[in-house]
């Protein structure tokens, strides 16, 4: 009988084996973002000497819990193709041949490429500012009628051009939270467990939307929850008594997804092998009992901790770097960004605060980021539209690496807190993952193409006309939208809008464009009718 043979690697990670040859995919085992994030559960033990020789390599793309470059130099044959999704740089090959890849398989997006056995393969590249450290992916296979969608943590608008290749037997997709909010916030406790109640449904809901767009035969829960060893961080672990946590692990997916009634889900832990044919699926795990495993995390994640963290204490001594004048070296670095900077120094549209906190906890350095000003300077009590405090090495260290994307080490590690006048602003994201030319020239070549983009269209849902496409980033509301009372929601990711006015209340800028039905729409006087590109977004 024909099948194909999953075996789970831990997080994103998969091996997956047909008859036309092995693909390993995101391998990741050593912590990431400042020793904040961990895999979980421990796939640090796996034969991982066995479990590199493969044929082909997919990393999805280069945020740290997905691409791995100490294990991959270490554990994965150089021998394998590395099938490389359509990115508008090239910073993730440049990165693979830095650590010895040499063959490379280069896909266009959304194109179906026969490997040699009949094996069939699609990346989808997504490659707006926003998706992952510029570029997120998914990839599809296809071997002797079984097909699989990894869309492991990437948000396409639509599953559609996967459902239209043909039925897929497995569709692994992630559930769970990965990003600072709402924890880091300085808010009541009740404000930021209501918070991530919210964001915690919110993520459900999206992952039910996309499970029911391609009604796979299986559906494989990936792609997190990542673990926190550090006892400064463990307080985000989820042991299923925090309705706030917005990182619930495979079992509270499991219970979430039989209450709406579903029984198709297959857990992966590292070790787990799954073999699909056709009509069945599978799987056989390394432990006895899944259920006693999860109710047992918490001593996992203790033991787990022990063993890691002679590693953590040695990594969290390398951050610092106190030759570093900090305040000099984000002016070198950083100014002539924001004197190129049209779009995201607009959209930020104010300063933003660094409060650095010295090695003796106490003593703060202040750093502005001042956008308006385009300089890096010293805070002068001025109002700032958001405000960050860390630790002085943390940063020192960043300058130290020449880290382009703060997003991928500062932010992602939850080790800040912040503070923020009014609504989110993803500028000062992309602008923080941007600290390189070529990224942000791309950024504001994106930006500035998606604003001339015209929103032309528009539909009915309910009592309202509206513009087909979402603000954020253009998903289709027919598909993700939701009203509910006088507000939309789009569901892809939970961006919310009023509808009678129009406003974001999610993020500055944004606005939408409604009307009650059966009022007339508005028209434009002649001279706004092909309006300029607004640069804030
Ligand atoms: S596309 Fe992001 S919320 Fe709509």
């Amino acid at each position: 009988m024909v099948a194909v043979r999953i075996t789970g690697t831990g997080h994103a990670s998969m091996r997956i084996d047909t008859g036309a040859g092995s693909i390993l995919t995101d391998p990741w085992v050593n912590p990431a973002y400042f020793g904040s994030w961990f895999p979980f559960p421990d796939n640090s033990q796996l034969d991982w000497e066995t479990l590199g020789q493969v044929d082909y390599l997919y990393v999805s793309h280069l945020h740290r819990d997905h691409f791995d470059a100490g294990h991959l130099k270490r554990f994965v044959s150089k021998k394998a193709a590395v099938l490389l999704p359509e990115y508008p740089t090239s910073e993730l090959e440049d990165e693979l041949r830095e650590l010895g890849f040499t063959r490379f398989i280069k896909t266009v997006s959304n194109e179906v490429i026969e490997l040699d056995g009949g094996l069939k393969i699609m990346v989808q590249a997504l490659t707006s500012p926003t998706d992952g450290p510029i570029g997120d992916s998914s990839l599809w296979i296809e071997y002797d009628g079984i097909r699989v969608l990894n869309q492991n943590d990437a948000r396409p608008t639509d599953l559609s051009i996967f459902a239209e290749l043909g039925h897929v037997h497995a569709h692994m997709l992630q559930f769970s939270g990965a990003i600072w909010y709402p924890m880091v916030y300085e808010l009541p406790d009740s404000a930021k467990t209501a918070f991530g109640k919210q964001k915690r449904d919110r993520q459900f809901d999206r992952t039910w939307r996309y499970i029911d767009d391609l009604k796979a035969s299986w559906v494989f829960p990936i792609a997190g929850p990542p673990c926190f060893l550090d006892e400064e961080l463990w307080h985000l672990n989820d042991f299923g008594t925090d309705e706030g946590n917005i990182f619930p692990d495979q079992s509270e997916f499991l219970k979430e997804y039989a209450a709406i009634g579903r029984d198709n889900g297959v857990v992966l832990l590292p070790g787990s092998v799954s073999t699909l044919t056709e009509e069945t699926c599978t799987t056989t795990h390394p432990v006895d009992d899944l259920g006693e495993f999860f109710a047992n995390k918490e001593q996992h994640l203790r033991e787990y901790a022990e063993r890691q963290r002679p590693a953590l204490e040695t990594l969290k001594l390398s951050w610092r770097h106190p030759e570093i004048d900090v305040l000099k070296e984000m002016k070198r670095r950083i100014e002539p960004l924001l004197e190129e900077s049209i779009y995201l120094a607009t959209g930020v549209g104010g300063p933003v605060r660094f409060d650095l906190v010295g090695y003796d906890g106490e003593s703060v350095e202040s750093v502005v980021v001042d956008f308006p000003g385009k300089q890096v300077r010293r805070y002068a009590d001025e109002k700032v539209r958001y405000r960050f405090r860390t630790q002085r090495a943390l940063v020192e260290h960043l300058l130290h690496i020449e880290e382009v994307d703060w997003v991928n080490s500062l932010f992602l590690s939850c080790r800040f807190s912040a503070a923020r006048i009014g609504q989110y602003n993803e500028f000062v994201y992309a602008f923080f993952k941007c600290l390189s030319e070529e990224r942000l020239q791309y950024a504001e070549g994106w930006y500035d193409e998606h604003q001339r983009t015209s929103d032309a269209e528009d539909i009915t849902m309910g009592d309202w006309v509206l513009q087909r496409r979402c603000p954020h980033l253009k998903a289709d509301l027919t598909r993700f939208g939701i009203i509910d009372g006088g507000t939309l929601t789009c569901q892809l990711h939970g961006w919310k809008f009023d509808l009678a006015s129009g406003r974001c209340l999610t993020s500055a800028g944004h606005e939408l464009r409604a009307r009650p039905k059966g009022e007339p729409a508005p028209v434009a006087p002649a001279d706004e009718a092909a309006p300029a590109p607004d640069p804030v977004g």
